[in-house]
């Protein structure tokens, strides 16, 4: 477990949280980048390519984000992503996001891609790391942003598609850190993909997968005993096993939680009936993050402020040890995570000394 430093956290006022959660530095594990297409890019992307969308207009597509479940939602978000067609697409997508993520005070973003999502509409795998990776060099340069990418395998589909497409995208093995799973969750369990996880392990990547967002705490433990995955992405129905939960706070597993996500796709009736704060005192490694901001309603600094003003019960002490997993759980270096965890420190100290 994490030793906090000897700040006064609880001098802090629960009226100065906001704006310390919006200034805190923090990073980002889970980001789905083609979740982060605004309606507004989409519709000058179609305009530009010529490619005809089934809705009038902005709004219109606006007021069809109302989702009933995950299902109802990737429709829609594959949809969206027919308009990226070139490596500039790409480009400008990603740094739109970097740019708000910069505005949010995130120091380090690690970015989920769905490469079969574009080659199965004939845009190459190429393309779209190419746009990516341009986006990540420039995050950093511009922004002062550090970023890397994660390839997703969509679970929806075959193991065979899978393998093709790590064979497709290791010519740019240097662009992308390592591998995670998603899509449509319930009856694709991570043992489907088994044999590429072991393959992807013997490549050195690293290793994360969506588990227990829709489906069962056991989707929770083989992604763990399986997969051999380092993170769990959502993870939050592990609550329906008490014996995972130990398990997770023993072994420190970082969770990579979502709460607007959660209630937008109906995980969770409400956000003041998540269960973030549950997770937290049960010991596990929570981090807060925005999973497909354009579609869910907030980037990453309204899903902590908003998390914080459903549940009362969140304290100055859970908003430095979330950024702090954040940076704990992420992939970025030792030497980068102690510089951004001592400017954490700095701003807690300062809040907690003005208080
Ligand atoms: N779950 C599964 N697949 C996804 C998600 C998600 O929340 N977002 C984008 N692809
Ligand atoms: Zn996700």
């Amino acid at each position: 477990m994490t030793t906090l430093p000897d700040i006064a956290f609880d001098a802090i006022p629960r009226a100065a949280l906001p704006a310390l959660l919006r200034r805190m530095p923090k990073a980002e594990l889970h980001l789905h980048i083609e979740g982060s297409l605004e309606p507004e890019l989409i519709f000058a992307l179609a305009q530009q390519h010529g490619v005809a969308l089934p809705y009038a207009d902005v709004e219109a597509l606006r007021r069809a984000y109302a989702f009933t479940d995950l299902q109802s939602f990737l429709d829609i978000y594959y949809a969206g992503a027919s308009v990226l067609l070139q490596a500039a697409d790409f480009e400008a997508m990603a740094m739109a996001y970097f740019e708000r993520a910069a505005a949010d005070n995130v120091r380090h973003a690690e970015l989920f891609f769905d490469p079969q999502t574009h080659t199965e509409r004939g845009v190459p795998v190429s393309t779209v790391i190419e746009g990516l990776s341009g986006a990540v060099a420039r995050a950093k340069q511009e922004l002062g942003v550090s970023a890397s990418l994660i390839l997703c395998f969509l679970r929806h589909l075959d193991e065979a598609s899978a393998f093709a497409t790590l064979e497709a995208a290791l010519p740019f093995r240097q662009h992308f850190i390592g591998v995670g799973l998603d899509s449509s969750e319930r009856g694709n369990p991570p043992e489907k993909f088994a044999r590429v996880y072991a393959r992807c392990r013997e490549l050195g990547l690293h290793l994360v997968a969506h588990a227990g967002e829709e489906g069962p705490p056991a989707y929770i433990e083989t992604a763990l005993d399986v997969l051999k995955v380092e993170r769990i992405d959502h993870g939050v129905r592990c609550v329906d096993d008490p014996a995972l939960v130990q398990r997770l706070a023993r072994e420190q597993v970082p969770l990579t939680v979502c709460p607007l996500s959660n209630v937008k796709l109906c995980v969770f009736d409400a956000l003041d009936k998540h269960n973030l704060k549950a997770l937290l005192d049960a010991g596990l490694k929570v981090t807060i993050n925005s999973d497909d901001p354009a579609y869910f309603g907030g980037y990453v600094n309204a899903n902590y402020t908003e998390t914080f003003a459903a549940l009362p019960a969140l304290t100055a002490r859970d908003a430095y040890l979330l950024a702090r997993n954040s940076f704990e759980a992420s992939f970025a270096g030792d030497a980068d995570k102690a510089v951004w965890i001592a400017e954490l420190d700095a701003v807690f100290r300062e809040a907690a000394a003005r208080a």
